[in-house]
């Protein structure tokens, strides 16, 4: 069985060398993203492994269909940058690799209390050796949080938060009845009126595209603050910056930006980003940017090379692919 796998880093090496052992591999590691100029390389492959910081189109997976490719398998919880119909529909199955839950869980914890506690403009004033007094912070036990989208990472938000004392407010697609103890299940606008802090944990589908939009925000209880560890799309980037400037919300930690995917995971320095909401939000002090890093964690980073070997290795040898997106082709 061969597998290319595109945009290897350096912590994945080792472990895409233990595991292609494991599940029977012969493996190609590219440094490079997939890129039209570079599918060629996919040629006589069985599976092509990606990432998420570009595109997989239907003229990429022509490519990898005209190369022999079975299979494109995402070591990423979400697949929203494969075309997953058409790669069907040209006889090219999909799968995810799931992950710690714990990565990204904790890192929006983390986001919440740096904006709660000033920590961006803090670190900034330190550089400047300022250490004069001021930034008053909130207390997470006098505070409400809303987890919006009870998956896997959204349930250990709520799990991990309980020991800060807040009030955790939850709501789901699909109610999760089994979280009782853990979350106060409530509508989707009395989530949004009641929480000091809204952290968004959904996946990237037409459905949710702009999913705190101008309407949201105006639910929202006033001061608020927006977590986004999700998804860029989530969030009109207009609707936050207006919220932001007029006060409505108070601060906002972003892992994520609507037009992240073509920006992050690369090297900018010396050269001008052409993306103005990026810079407006940035400019914020209480806006908290990052580079979509929620998930790089030892544990997660070995679980989605682990599980993006073991699904596909299952696929090809015609075993129930937990991790399948899509149809069987
Ligand atoms: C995902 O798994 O969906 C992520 O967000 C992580 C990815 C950017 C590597």
């Amino acid at each position: 069985m061969k597998m290319i796998v595109y945009a290897v880093e350096v912590a994945e090496r080792p472990l895409l060398e233990r595991y292609g052992k494991q599940f029977g591999w012969e493996l190609t590691l590219l440094a490079e993203k997939p890129e039209q100029n570079n599918a060629a390389q996919a040629e006589g492959m069985d599976v092509v492994n990606v990432l998420s910081s570009t595109y997989i189109t239907p003229k990429l997976l022509d490519a990898y269909r005209t190369g022999g490719v079975k299979m494109v398998v995402s070591r990423t919880v979400g697949v929203e940058h494969i075309d997953v119909a058409y790669a069907n529909a040209v006889g090219i199955a999909v799968g995810n690799a799931p992950y710690s839950p714990a990565s990204v869980a904790d890192y929006a914890i983390m986001m919440m209390l740096m904006v709660l506690r000033h920590i961006k403009p803090m670190l900034l004033r330190y550089a400047g050796q300022d250490y004069t007094a001021g930034y008053l912070g909130r207390e997470l036990p006098n505070l409400t949080v809303g987890i919006v989208g009870l998956g896997r990472i959204g349930e250990t938000v709520a799990r991990h938060l309980q020991g800060f004392g807040c009030r955790i407010l939850g709501w789901n697609r699909t109610p999760r009845a089994d979280l009782s103890d853990l979350v106060e299940a409530v509508e989707l606008d009395e989530l949004l009126s009641r929480s000091d802090i809204v952290s968004l944990h959904l996946t990237a589908c037409p459905e949710t595209e702009h999913f705190i939009d101008v309407a949201a925000i105006e639910k929202m209880k006033d001061g608020a603050v927006l977590i986004n560890t999700a998804r860029g799309p989530l969030v009109n980037n207009s609707a936050l910056i207006d919220a932001l400037e007029s006060g409505k919300l108070s601060g906002a930690g972003l892992d994520v930006f609507d037009g992240d995917r073509l920006i992050y995971y690369r090297d900018f320095k010396n050269q001008l980003i052409a993306q103005r909401q990026m810079a407006i939000l940035n400019a914020m002090p209480n806006v908290l940017m990052l580079p979509h890093m929620a998930y790089y964690t030892d544990q997660a980073v070995e679980d989605m090379v682990r599980n993006s070997l073991d699904g596909a290795a299952r696929y090809l040898n015609g075993e129930e692919d937990p991790w399948l997106i899509g149809e069987k082709v």
